[in-house]
């Protein structure tokens, strides 16, 4: 509810919460590296940050959370980095069940479940059937996701309907390819935050991001906490978003509405 975050946070206006925010978490190797330890340890510390992220998300009412925890391209990282990030992954959504049910967050996944290993995969389905009545906020987890994969998988999907005839090619449009896509139950990304400095997209979320709002922070992922969310929820407020139209057309009403 937009009133939380009037009462926590009156710097942000209740009008223009983002519904959808995705977070590119970078930076957990060099933090580690900094502090003279393994890299796991630094993706230890970036559950902090989860938790944190979360629980603001959750108090100011954003509805959605992408969290991009292992991409496709991860899977080249060493075997023991890998197998370190699966377990702490089993290990953290046990533990944090408790906290998703106190913040009311349901927990979703986006990309390829089938190629984790079995104890996540079960792991997951298990909280995502825990936390399925929750309606504060949907947590929806990246994992051997990318971009480009998604896209290639609704290409075949949609190849395939138009060779059994139940699609017409003329009849392919951006729908079609919404509803193709792993995130087709979610509206697009309104604010895309990444960490560490870095600015690139790194096969995130490619086709939903065309609109999105992207703000970039220095700060590695183990240090973020509420303080950098607010800076860029506050940030992605100052934004005029256009979607293509000019400033002119735009009238008040419609210059904070969702994309959706
Ligand atoms: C990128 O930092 C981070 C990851 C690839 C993994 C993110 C995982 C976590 C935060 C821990 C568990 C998360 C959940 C959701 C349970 P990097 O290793 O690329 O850092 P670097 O660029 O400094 O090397």
């Amino acid at each position: 509810m937009a009133s939380d975050a009037v009462v926590s946070y009156p710097s942000i206006n209740p009008e223009r919460i983002p519904k959808h925010v995705a977070i590119i978490m970078d930076g957990n190797g060099r933090w580690a590296k900094q502090q003279g330890h393994m890299r796991i340890f630094g993706h230890k510390h970036g559950v902090n940050a989860v938790r944190n992220t979360l629980e603001f998300a959750a108090e100011i009412g954003i509805e959605y959370v992408t969290l991009y925890a292992f991409s496709t391209e991860n899977w080249s990282r060493p075997e023991r980095e890998i197998n370190a990030l699966m377990q702490l992954l089993v290990d953290t959504i046990e533990k944090e069940l408790p906290n998703l049910m106190k913040n009311n967050i349901r927990l979703k996944t986006i990309g390829n479940i089938h190629q984790l290993p079995a104890r996540c995969a079960r792991q997951l389905k298990e909280t995502e059937e825990a936390t399925a009545n929750n309606n504060r906020t949907t947590l929806i987890l990246a994992l051997s996701y990318s971009g480009r994969w998604d896209i290639i998988e609704a290409v075949k999907k949609i190849a395939t309907s138009a060779k059994n005839g139940d699609i017409n090619i003329e009849d392919i449009s951006e729908e079609t390819l919404n509803k193709a896509l792993n995130t087709a139950a979610y509206p697009n990304p309104d604010l895309l935050i990444r960490t560490s400095g870095e600015m690139r997209i790194s096969n995130f979320l490619l086709w939903e991001i065309a609109y999105s709002e992207i703000h970039f922070t220095s700060v590695l992922w183990p240090d973020f906490r509420k303080e950098h969310f607010l800076q860029a929820v506050m940030d992605y407020q100052s934004r005029e978003r256009r979607f293509g139209k000019t400033s002119e057309q735009l009238i008040p009403k419609e210059k904070g509405a969702s994309e959706e």
